[in-house]
């Protein structure tokens, strides 16, 4: 019997092997998400604030775990009651849907209609020069394996230009996050055949952009320490 297989989950045309993406370690069950009352005490430090229409992105620990919430709790009346809502929603939306995928933090939950909490995974922004000392040579077709993994589940991510969406971990594995512009597609949907393939596109120029300046970084750091590779902390998401 044939089987009908979606748009985007359609079997693709063969194209060259990329590495794995490999999952991050062991799964423990996710961490109990602070209470709202709490979520101000639990912030350990603050990684990014957010402007008007922005949440705030928050370190948390919670019985020693460590988790990023983004909230739009401190954002005035208005937004909080349009924007602060309609997009935690979407976003939620869709980090659910990249539950499983390796190069995406682990959604933890929401808090409330405007807070929800990822697994926190430490790591460089690849806008940082330093961040490219000592990445595994195939790191671009990691990245790009990872783009390929998300397409599948019918997200574009729309905004992986930005300097600071997409991370080096600590084992050299890209880690996407920001999902604040991303779109899901329904499986089957009109909108998973006819629109995703053309947004992917977005996401692919935004790898090229990342590949040629990786190249950019290693000719140059060649040409200043032939056989050196140095990596200071600068850049991480956290301090280091
Ligand atoms: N899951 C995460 N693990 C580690 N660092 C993160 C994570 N999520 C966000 N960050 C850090 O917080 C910064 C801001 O988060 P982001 O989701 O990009 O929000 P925005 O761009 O809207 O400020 C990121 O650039 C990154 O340094
Ligand atoms: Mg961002």
């Amino acid at each position: 019997m044939r089987t009908r297989l979606p748009g985007p989950w359609k079997r693709q045309p063969e194209r060259p092997r990329l590495p794995e993406v490999t999952a991050p370690p062991a799964c423990a069950p996710p961490p109990a998400l602070p209470a709202r009352a709490e979520l101000r005490r639990r912030t350990t430090r603050v990684l990014s604030r957010g402007g008007r229409w922005n949440p705030d992105v928050l370190l948390v620990e919670v019985a020693g775990r460590s988790m990023v919430v983004k909230d739009f709790a401190p954002r005035s009346a208005w937004v909080r009651a349009t924007a602060g809502r309609w997009i935690t929603r979407r976003e939620v939306r869709v980090w659910r849907r990249l539950r499983g995928h390796p190069a995406v933090p682990r959604l933890f939950g929401s808090i409330d209609e405007l807070a929800f909490a990822v697994e926190y995974r430490p790591g460089r922004h690849l806008s940082r020069r330093t961040a490219a000392a000592g990445l595994p040579a195939d790191f671009g077709d990691r990245l790009a394996e990872a783009l390929v993994q998300m397409h599948r589940r019918g997200v574009v991510h729309l905004d992986l230009r930005h300097r600071s969406n997409v991370l080096v971990g600590c084992d050299g594995q890209p880690i996407l996050i920001d999902f604040g512009s991303a779109l899901v597609f329904r499986p089957r949907g009109v909108g998973a055949r006819l629109l995703l393939p053309l947004l992917a596109r977005v996401d692919r120029r935004a790898l090229g952009k990342w590949r040629r300046k990786l190249a950019r970084y290693r000719r140059e750091e060649a040409a200043a320490s032939p056989g050196g590779c140095s990596g200071s902390g600068r850049g991480a998401s956290l301090p280091t």
